[in-house]
C-alpha cells in the first residue's frame, strides 16, 4: 500500500461525542462502498475481534463496545473505489455524518506509518494490532483443509516466521503495533482465532 499520509491529527467534533450510528447503518455502507466480498469479510472479521476485545478486555459498555465494532467495521470501507485517497474518504464521509471523534481517529490511526497519525488510546492501539494480524491469521486459516478448526497459535508463529508466507503482511507492522498495544502475539492470535473464525 503506497503512503497516504492524511496530514492531519484532529478528526471530528467533539461536540458530537457519542453520536454513533446503528450497526446496520454500517453495513448497509458497507455493502454499498465494498462490492469486494473478501474485502468485506476482512472488516467483518475486524469488527468482531473489536468489539470482543472491548467487553471482554476492557469492559466496555454497549456504546463503547459500538464504538470499536463501527472502528472495525469501516476502517478500509473506503479502500476498493478510492486505492489513491484510502481512508481519507471514509473519514470526510464519517465527519459529513457528524460520527463520534473517537471512531474517526481511530479509524485514521490503523496504519500509523501509512496514514501519519498516531494511536492514542486502547481503541487506535488494538484496530492497528488487530488489523495487521487478523488478515494474517485468516491467510493462514484459509490453507489448511479444516480452516479454522484445529488452528493452533504455533502454526501462525511458524507462518510470521516464514516471509514467503503473506508477504505482503509487514512483519515489521505487527512487532511494531502488538508493542504499542502492550499486548503479546501469543494471546492476541489466540484471540483473534477464537473470534473471527465464525464470522462470515
Ligand atoms: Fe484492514
Amino acid at each position: 500500500m503506497a503512503t497516504h499520509n492524511l496530514g492531519r491529527s484532529v478528526f471530528g467534533d467533539p461536540q458530537h461525542a457519542d453520536n454513533l450510528m446503528p450497526i446496520e447503518e454500517a453495513h448497509a455502507l458497507l455493502n454499498e462502498w465494498v462490492p469486494n466480498e473478501k474485502l468485506r469479510l476482512h472488516m467483518k472479521q475486524v469488527a468482531a475481534n473489536m468489539k470482543a476485545w472491548a467487553i471482554e478486555k476492557e469492559n466496555a459498555d454497549e456504546q463503547t463496545a459500538l464504538k470499536w465494532e463501527l472502528a472495525g467495521l469501516l476502517h478500509d470501507a473506503d479502500w476498493e473505489k478510492y486505492p489513491d485517497d484510502h481512508c481519507r474518504i471514509i473519514i470526510e464521509e464519517l465527519e459529513r455524518r457528524n460520527i463520534d471523534p473517537d471512531v474517526i481517529h481511530c479509524i485514521a490511526s490503523h496504519g500509523p506509518g501509512y496514514f501519519g497519525v498516531e494511536p492514542n488510546n486502547t481503541m487506535d492501539k488494538m484496530i492497528y494490532a488487530i488489523d495487521e494480524l487478523s488478515g494474517f491469521v485468516h491467510a493462514a486459516a484459509l490453507i489448511r483443509p479444516t480452516l479454522y478448526e484445529g488452528l493452533e497459535v504455533k502454526s501462525v508463529l511458524k507462518r510470521l516466521k516464514s516471509p514467503a508466507f503473506a508477504a505482503q503482511v509487514s512483519r515489521e507492522d505487527i512487532a511494531d503495533a502488538t508493542a504499542r498495544a502492550g499486548v503479546s502475539l501469543e494471546e492476541l492470535i489466540q484471540f483473534i482465532i477464537d473470534h473471527q473464525k465464525h464470522v462470515t
